[in-house]
Order: C-alpha cells, then sequence, then structure tokens
C-alpha cells in the first residue's frame, strides 16, 4: 500500500506542476457571515441560539461529530450546543437566515472515523471537504443534495463504491475522491452531472470500464483516472471534449487503439501509460492536440511509426514514449519543440541509418531546454553524427545503449550538465578522447560491450562524481591510469574483458 501512494504521487504527467488543490474558498462570504456572526452574539445571544435549537442542520452535525473517533486538534471542542453551529470549527454558513450549513470544511485535521449518513440531511450544503484525514467507512449516498458544488473527500481510507447517488448532485462542479480505497465500478448516471469540470478519482481500486456517458460532459476540465483498475475502451467521446486540458488515464487495463478521429483543441496534457493501448497513433495528433505540453504514454503496445505531427505542437515539453513497439525513423523535423525538456523513446524499436534519419538531432538543436534523451533499447545503426555534440548544454542524460551504433563516438566535451552518458552493448569503436574529462558532472558513464580501443583516457580521473565506470567488455589497452583511484565516490567499477594492465589504488 504505501508502494500505492509512493507511486501516486509520481503520476507522469504532473511531475512539479499542475496540481490542484480542493481550493478556492469563498472568503466573501466567509467575511460576511462573521460580522453577522459578531454582531449577533454580541447583541442578542439568546435569540441566535433558539434559531439553531431547531434546525435539522444541527442534528447532522452532531451526528457527524459521533462518528469521529480521534481528534488530535480538538477541532469539535467547539462543536457544542451553547455556540452557534456557524461559528463551530469547519461550518460555514449561508449569509442568510435561516442560517443554513452552506460549507464543511474539515481538511487537513487528522481527525479519523466514520463519515456518518446524517450529513446527507444538511440539505444547502454546497462544498463538503474532509480532504486528508483518517476517515474510514463508506461515502454517504449524499443525495437529494442538489446544492453540492464541490466534493472533496480526497487522501483519506474510504472504501465501498462511489454511491449511485451523489449522480443526483446536479450542480456538482468538483468532485475528488483520489487516494482512498474505492472499488467498484465507475456509476454510469455519472454522466448526468453536466456541470462537472474537475473529476479526480486518481489511486484507488475502481473497476469496470469508463462509462460511455463521459462523452456528455462538455464542461470537463480535468481528469484523472490514474492508478486504478478500469478496463475496456476509453469512450470515443473523451477525445472530443471541447474543455479538457489535463486527461490522465495511465495505470490502468485501458485496452483499444487512440482513434484519427481525436480532437481537443485545449489539451495540455495527456497521460496513458501503463495501459494496454496499442496500434498506430493517430498521424494528426500534433495537429488535433495543439497546446500539448506533456504526452506520456510508456508501457502499451503502440506500434507504427512517431507521428511526425506532434512536430506542430508547439509547446511540447514532455514526449515519454518508451516500452512500446514503435517502429520505423525518428522524425527530422522538429525544429519548432524549442520547449522540449524531455524526450523519451527507450524499448522501442526504432531504427536510423542512413545520414537523413539522423536528420533528428539536427533538429534537436534547437531544443535548448533538453534535459532527458534516451534512444536506449532501439534499433538505431551506424555512425552517431558529429552534430550531437551541438545538442544542449543542459542536457543531463544521454541514453544510447543496446543499440547498433558503429564508428567512434564524437566528440561531447560541450555537454557539460550531463549526469549518464551511456553508449552500452553497441558495435562502437575507436578511442574514447580526452574531452570526457570535461564532463564535470557526470555520476554514470557506461561504455561496457563495444570494441573500444586504446588506452582509458586519464582525463575520466577528473571525473570526481562518478558513482558508476562501466568499461568491460571492450579492447581497451595499456595500463589503468592511476587517476581512477581518485574517484573517491566510484561504487561499481567494471574492468574485466580488456586487456589492460596494472593495478588500480582505490
Ligand atoms: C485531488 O486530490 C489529490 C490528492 O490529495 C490531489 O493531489 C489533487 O491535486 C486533487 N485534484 C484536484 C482536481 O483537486
Ligand atoms: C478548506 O480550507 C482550506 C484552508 O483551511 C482551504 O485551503 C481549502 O481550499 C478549503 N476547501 C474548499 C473546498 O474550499
Ligand atoms: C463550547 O465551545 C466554545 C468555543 O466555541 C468553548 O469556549 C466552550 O468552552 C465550549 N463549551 C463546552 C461545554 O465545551
Ligand atoms: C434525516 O432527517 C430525517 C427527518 O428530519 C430523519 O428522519 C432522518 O433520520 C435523518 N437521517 C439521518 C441519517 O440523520
Ligand atoms: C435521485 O433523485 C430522484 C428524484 O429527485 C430520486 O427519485 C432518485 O431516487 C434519486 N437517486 C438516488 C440514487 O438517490
Ligand atoms: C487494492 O486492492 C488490493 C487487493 O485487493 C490491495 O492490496 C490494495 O492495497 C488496494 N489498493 C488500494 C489503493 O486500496
Ligand atoms: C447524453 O446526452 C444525450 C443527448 O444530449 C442524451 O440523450 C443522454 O440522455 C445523455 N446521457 C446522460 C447519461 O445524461
Ligand atoms: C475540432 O473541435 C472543434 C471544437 O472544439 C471544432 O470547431 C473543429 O471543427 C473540430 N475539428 C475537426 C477536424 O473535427
Ligand atoms: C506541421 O508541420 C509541418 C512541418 O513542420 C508543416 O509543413 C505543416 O504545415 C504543419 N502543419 C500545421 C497544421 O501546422
Ligand atoms: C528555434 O527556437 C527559437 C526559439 O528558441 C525559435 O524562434 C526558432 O523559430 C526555432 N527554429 C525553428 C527552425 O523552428
Ligand atoms: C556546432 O555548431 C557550431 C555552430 O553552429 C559549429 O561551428 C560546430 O562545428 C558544431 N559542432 C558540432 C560538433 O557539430
Ligand atoms: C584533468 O585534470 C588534470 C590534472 O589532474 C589537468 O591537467 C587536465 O587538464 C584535466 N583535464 C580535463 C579534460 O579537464
Amino acid at each position: 500500500m504505501s508502494n500505492t501512494r509512493h507511486h501516486c504521487l509520481q503520476t507522469s504527467i504532473f511531475v512539479g506542476r499542475m496540481g490542484f488543490m480542493c481550493a478556492k474558498q469563498h472568503v466573501k462570504l466567509d467575511r460576511l457571515l462573521l460580522a453577522w456572526l459578531l454582531l449577533c452574539y454580541g447583541v442578542n445571544n439568546a435569540y441566535c441560539l433558539t434559531v439553531h435549537e431547531n434546525s435539522g442542520d444541527l442534528h447532522s452535525l452532531l451526528e457527524f461529530k459521533q462518528g469521529i473517533t480521534s481528534d488530535p486538534n480538538e477541532v469539535f471542542s467547539s462543536w457544542n450546543t451553547s455556540t452557534h453551529y456557524c461559528r463551530w470549527r469547519g461550518v460555514i454558513c449561508t449569509p442568510k437566515r435561516p442560517w443554513r450549513v452552506w460549507g464543511l470544511n474539515l481538511t487537513g485535521q487528522s481527525i479519523a472515523g466514520k463519515i456518518t449518513f446524517s450529513l446527507a440531511n444538511l440539505t444547502l450544503l454546497s462544498t463538503l471537504d474532509l480532504s486528508s484525514n483518517l476517515l474510514v467507512g463508506q461515502i454517504p449516498p449524499l443525495n437529494g443534495h442538489q446544492q453540492l458544488e464541490t466534493i472533496c473527500l480526497n487522501d483519506n481510507s474510504l472504501e465501498g463504491t462511489i454511491p449511485n447517488a451523489l449522480t443526483n448532485c446536479s450542480n456538482l462542479r468538483k468532485l475528488n475522491l483520489s487516494k482512498n480505497h474505492l472499488s467498484g465500478a465507475i456509476p454510469p448516471k455519472i454522466g448526468s452531472l453536466s456541470n462537472l469540470k474537475y473529476f479526480d478519482i486518481s489511486c484507488n481500486n475502481l473497476t469496470g470500464s469508463i462509462p460511455s456517458t463521459f462523452s456528455n460532459l462538455t464542461q470537463l476540465y480535468f481528469i484523472n483516472l490514474f492508478l486504478n483498475q478500469l478496463e475496456g475502451n476509453i469512450p470515443e467521446g473523451l477525445w472530443g471534449l471541447p474543455n479538457m486540458v489535463i486527461l490522465e488515464l495511465s495505470h490502468n487495463r485501458l485496452i483499444g487503439e487512440i482513434p484519427q478521429s481525436i480532437n481537443i483543441s485545449r489539451l495540455q496534457a495527456l497521460g496513458v501509460a501503463f495501459n494496454k493501448l496499442g496500434k498506430a497513433l493517430p498521424s494528426n495528433i500534433g495537429i488535433a492536440l495543439p497546446r500539448l505540453q506533456r504526452l506520456a504514454m510508456g508501457r502499451n503496445t503502440f506500434e507504427g511509426q512517431i507521428p511526425a505531427s506532434l512536430g506542430n505542437a508547439s509547446g511540447l515539453q514532455l514526449i515519454d514514449l518508451p516500452e512500446n513497439s514503435f517502429t520505423g525513423q525518428l522524425p527530422a523535423d522538429w525544429e519548432k519543440l524549442s520547449g522540449l525538456t524531455r524526450l523519451n523513446f527507450e524499448k522501442n524499436m526504432l531504427e536510423a541509418g542512413d545520414i537523413r534519419t539522423w536528420e533528428f538531432f539536427h533538429a534537436l538543436r534547437n531544443c535548448s531546454s533538453l534535459r532527458v534523451l534516451s534512444l536506449a533499447q532501439n534499433r538505431l545503426q551506424g555512425v552517431i553524427p558529429n552534430s550531437i555534440g551541438n545538442l544542449s548544454t543542459t542536457l543531463q542524460q544521454l541514453l544510447l545503449g543496446e543499440n547498433n551504433l558503429l564508428g567512434v563516438v564524437p566528440p561531447m566535451g560541450n555537454l557539460h550538465s550531463l549526469v549518464s552518458l551511456s553508449f552500452g552493448e553497441n558495435n562502437l569503436g575507436g578511442s574514447i578522447g580526452d574531452w570526457i574529462g570535461k564532463l564535470q558532472n557526470l555520476q554514470g558513464l557506461e561504455l561496457s560491450g563495444n570494441n573500444f580501443v586504446g588506452t582509458i583516457p586519464s582525463s575520466i580521473g577528473n571525473l570526481t562524481r562518478l558513482t558508476q565506470l562501466l568499461l568491460d567488455g571492450n579492447k581497451f589497452e595499456g595500463s589503468i591510469p592511476s587517476s581512477i583511484g581518485n574517484l573517491s565516490q566510484l561504487s561499481k567499477l567494471t574492468l574485466r574483458y580488456n586487456n589492460l594492465q596494472g593495478n588500480i589504488y582505490l
């Protein structure tokens, strides 16, 4: 379970951005109310008390308090009948008589216990935020709550299903049930929540398929179904929701393909990694998703070419397509993607051979913020072009291992931000130049399984941050440079299967 939580933080398209809290306090309302309450209590306390004594809301709240088994912050100490419930901690009332409960917000109070069904009787409740607590049990059937706009129960330990009754909350704009232990299917009637904008059920145990009624929810802006056990096809209508900005479906068991009809002009982030999706990507994807910034589709069975049209989505920052079956050559005209930071095609069947296919690297010269480039475990052949040395100096990881590369490694001393550099398991030859000593940030250098000859450059001894130096399975000769003994961080050094002599003094 802790593993699951950990995963939950790693949702591919959200890394370091685009998080949404259960936010948007109605500050104005709060102030109005506070002003009235101060007045009320100052002037005529008794009158105010009688108002709430008759209210069903009072009893609903008191019953809710009964359900709480642990309250380390003493939130509920103010919840007593000698105080009007509108002044209880976390309770927000309507700004006008008869002072009904409009909001209940006890986020992050470490309260434990069950949510009693009595909340269903707070018929004017608009905002319910009990997120980030230790609540267990089921979500109450909040039926008859036409007023509910926001429900945040995320980050608890709630079980059971998503109650069908929630689909009666026709004003619901935001539903966050992320990080619980919910199971069962998403109620198909969800499609009647025509005002829904944010729908987050990530990190639960939900099963069944994504209801096709989602297609009716044209207001949807944010869908996060990450890390559940949803199966079946993705409803076609989801690919045409006009207001969608973030669509995260990763870590489920979804099948099918992404249709050619895809058209979401506002979409900025699309995640479908770790599913069972396949076939070719729509060739027009970069034109159909012109605002796309983050695309995560790793670990599926996608095949065919990487669509060149991605090069038209000029805001792209992250393209993460590892562990698929993409074939063909790399697009040669991605000059527009100057904001790319991560480009990962690891474990596919991409090819390169003649000069033309390597034009890909030329195009990437304009990506001045590139940090990660991985083409490891593909079918790249031929000689690495010199233009590799002209990739951005921001590059931190350059991974080209397990291909069929030939020739010598061009000088790359400019790439001084490199932390990991791998050419392992290719057919590269020649000697490694002294330029390697310029890569002062290098922590991992993998050259194993090639045909490198000559001496190991002594400038390697300048790479004081190296933790892994893998040189085995080559034809390095001569003595082992004594400078390697300077590498105090080194935890893994492989030298076997070479023609080396001498000792190392670590
Ligand atoms: C929902 O809750 C999760 C977990 O607390 C949080 O990370 C996410 O930002 C929330 N989503 C929305 C749309 O508020
Ligand atoms: C609940 O209150 C917290 C501050 O205590 C606030 O950050 C959060 O946005 C509120 N939730 C809702 C749904 O308004
Ligand atoms: C009721 O709550 C108020 C704070 O709102 C507190 O001052 C008072 O001591 C409480 N009374 C009892 C009987 O707990
Ligand atoms: C809701 O209110 C009705 C009538 O006021 C009452 O009969 C019922 O028991 C209440 N339900 C809960 C769960 O408190
Ligand atoms: C939804 O509301 C309708 C009428 O308002 C009611 O008949 C139905 O039972 C409610 N459904 C649920 C699941 O509460
Ligand atoms: C999902 O269910 C499995 C087995 O039933 C359980 O081990 C796991 O902890 C559950 N995950 C969540 C997030 O509830
Ligand atoms: C979806 O919209 C169509 C047409 O507007 C309507 O006939 C259908 O009942 C809606 N489905 C749901 C579940 O609301
Ligand atoms: C894409 O959707 C927009 C509305 O969001 C529509 O105006 C446009 O015609 C659609 N394009 C295609 C090719 O279907
Ligand atoms: C997409 O990019 C290609 C090559 O850069 C260009 O020829 C084409 O006009 C672009 N299409 C659109 C719709 O921007
Ligand atoms: C290269 O990037 C710059 C912005 O960094 C942009 O102005 C220029 O048009 C790009 N070159 C090409 C060929 O797209
Ligand atoms: C890098 O680009 C510069 C200028 O564009 C050029 O002079 C240099 O030869 C290039 N280096 C490599 C290794 O291609
Ligand atoms: C490596 O360090 C040596 C001194 O130990 C220095 O003479 C040499 O210039 C350095 N080489 C590079 C490539 O930085």
